[in-house]
C-alpha cells in the first residue's frame, strides 16, 4: 500500500510524482504513468478518505443537512396547515413528499461513502423554522399577508438547503464521490425548483391580495 499522506497531496498538485509507487507496474510511458497514478490515487483515496479533514467536514455537513431535512418535514406540515391559498397548501404538501425523498437520498449518500446516517443538531435551520412559527403567531388566520410571509419563510429554508447541497455536491465531485454528487445535485435541483415555484405562487395568487389587506 502506498504512503497515504504524500499521495493525497499529490492528487491535488500533480499527476506524475507518485507513480513510482504504483502497484500495476505498467507505467512505461508518460501517458500510462498518469493513468497509473490516477488508479493509485483512487486506491489511496479510499484508504485515506476517512482521516482527511475535508472528509470529516463533508460528513459533518451531511449530518447537519440530514437533521435539517428531518426537521423540515415537520415544519412543512405546520406551514401547510397554516396556509390558506390552495396552490400554496399543495406546494407545501408536494415539497414535504420531496423532502422525504431528500432524507432517503442522504441515507444513500452516507452509505456510498461508508458512513452511518446521523443527525447533527443544526441551530441555523432551527432558527429559520422558529421564524416561520413566529410568522404564524403574528399573522391573522386566513389572511394573504400570512401566506405571503409563509412563502418568504419557506424560501429561507430552501435557500439554506440550496447553499448546503450546492456546496456538498461540489465537494463530492472534488473528492471523487461521483454517485453521491449525482444524488446531491438531484436534490439541489428540486430545492431550486421549489424556490422558483414559491415565487410564482406569491406573484400569481398572493402578494397582490395581501397588499389590499388592512
Ligand atoms: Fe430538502
Ligand atoms: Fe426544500
Amino acid at each position: 500500500m502506498a504512503t497515504k499522506t504524500s499521495d493525497t497531496k499529490d492528487n491535488s498538485t500533480n499527476s506524475t510524482t507518485t507513480s513510482t509507487g504504483a502497484a500495476t507496474g505498467t507505467a512505461t510511458t508518460t501517458t500510462s504513468a498518469k493513468k497509473t497514478t490516477s488508479v493509485d490515487n483512487a486506491t489511496v483515496k479510499e484508504d485515506d478518505m476517512k482521516s482527511s479533514p475535508l472528509h470529516k467536514f463533508f460528513v459533518s455537513a451531511l449530518k447537519d443537512i440530514y437533521y435539517a431535512e428531518n426537521a423540515i418535514i415537520d415544519a412543512l406540515e405546520t406551514m401547510q396547515n397554516a396556509a390558506t391559498t390552495e396552490e400554496l397548501k399543495e406546494a407545501f404538501e408536494d415539497h414535504q413528499l420531496q423532502t422525504r425523498k431528500h432524507v432517503s437520498r442522504l441515507e444513500k449518500v452516507f452509505k456510498l461513502i461508508d458512513e452511518t446516517p446521523e443527525k447533527k443538531e443544526c441551530e441555523a435551520i432551527k432558527g429559520i423554522i422558529k421564524e416561520g412559527e413566529e410568522i404564524i403567531k403574528s399573522t391573522e388566520d386566513g389572511s394573504m399577508t400570512r401566506d405571503a410571509a409563509l412563502i418568504i419563510a419557506a424560501q429561507k429554508v430552501e435557500h439554506y438547503e440550496i447553499a448546503s447541497y450546492g456546496g456538498l455536491a461540489q465537494l463530492a465531485i472534488t473528492m471523487g464521490h461521483d454517485k453521491a454528487a449525482d444524488l446531491l445535485e438531484r436534490t439541489l435541483q428540486e430545492e431550486e425548483d421549489t424556490d422558483y415555484e414559491l415565487t410564482e405562487i406569491a406573484e400569481t395568487y398572493i402578494n397582490f391580495d395581501a397588499e389590499q389587506e388592512d
